[in-house]
């Protein structure tokens, strides 16, 4: 099973995996405009077990996760959330859902700073429910009564992502500290143990040459030194 993100081209074949499994349905543009508003947070799980044979073969999707950031949040907290999630049956409890789900919020933080991420669910649908809190750890912030237009309530869940935020920056100081001690490391070869020829690729490189160096960009630099200039005048 490969979890990879969601492609436009992908969008007919989600849309046809939603109408197989939910009641909630979308047109084809508003999973566009999850797809080109956010790239980074809708996910597919596809089926590679039986690999295509020509070029032109769709991919075998059996899960998607379409997801968002609230674009303005009432709470003022920047927050992703879950549109919708579904399994083709024949795929069900293998821990695709969950991965779809955990790949989502991971990238909610990483490319938005995402606080936390919401969604609404049936109060019927035990499955999903068991999934969010019991597994993802949500918790129920409200019930929505008469939220879908069947009638039926949501339960209106919360999921807190600081722990993933957390996750990112511990292993950030871990790679600091590694890089450091592979630094160090080096300043202590002798001169003997040093390669003498000139450096290829990376390998060799002096590490002190690798410093990343501070340059402006964009607005920084005004507008005057962004303008390509007329050479034909001189
Ligand atoms: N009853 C009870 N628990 C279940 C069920 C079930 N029918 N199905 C899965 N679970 C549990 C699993 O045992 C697992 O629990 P564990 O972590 O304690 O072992 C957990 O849920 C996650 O299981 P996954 O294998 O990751 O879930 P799966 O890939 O089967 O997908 C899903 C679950 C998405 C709810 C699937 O059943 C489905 O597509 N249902 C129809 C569509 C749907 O209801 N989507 C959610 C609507 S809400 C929304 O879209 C925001």
């Amino acid at each position: 099973m490969d979890i990879r993100l969601l492609r436009p081209s992908d969008i007919p074949l989600i849309q046809h995996a939603n109408l197989e499994n939910l009641p909630e349905n979308y047109f084809l543009k508003y999973y566009l405009y999850h797809a080109l508003s956010w790239p980074q947070l809708s996910f597919v799980a596809v089926d590679v077990s039986r690999p295509a044979k020509t070029p032109y073969d769709y991919p075998k999707i059996v899960g998607y996760v379409l997801a968002k950031m609230e674009e303005e949040p009432t709470d003022g907290v920047q927050h992703g959330h879950i549109t919708s999630l579904s399994v083709m049956r024949t795929h069900r409890r293998l821990g695709i859902a969950e991965k779809l789900m955990r790949q989502s919020q991971q990238a909610m933080v990483e490319a938005f700073n995402a606080r936390y991420v919401s969604l609404h669910v049936r109060v019927s649908n035990q499955a999903a429910i068991h999934l969010y809190r019991n597994t993802l750890k949500f918790e129920t912030e409200k019930t929505e009564p008469k939220y879908y237009a069947d009638g039926e309530d949501a339960f209106c869940m919360k999921l807190d992502l600081d722990f993933i935020k957390q996750q990112i920056l511990e292993a950030e100081k871990a790679e600091d500290e590694q890089d450091k001690k592979k630094n160090n490391g080096s300043e202590e070869k002798t001169k003997e143990d040093q390669d003498e020829g000139e450096p290829v690729g990376d390998v060799g490189r002096d590490p002190e040459q690798d410093k990343k160096v501070k340059v402006k960009v964009g607005r920084g630099l005004g507008v005057g030194e962004l303008v390509e200039r007329d050479e034909s005048k001189h």
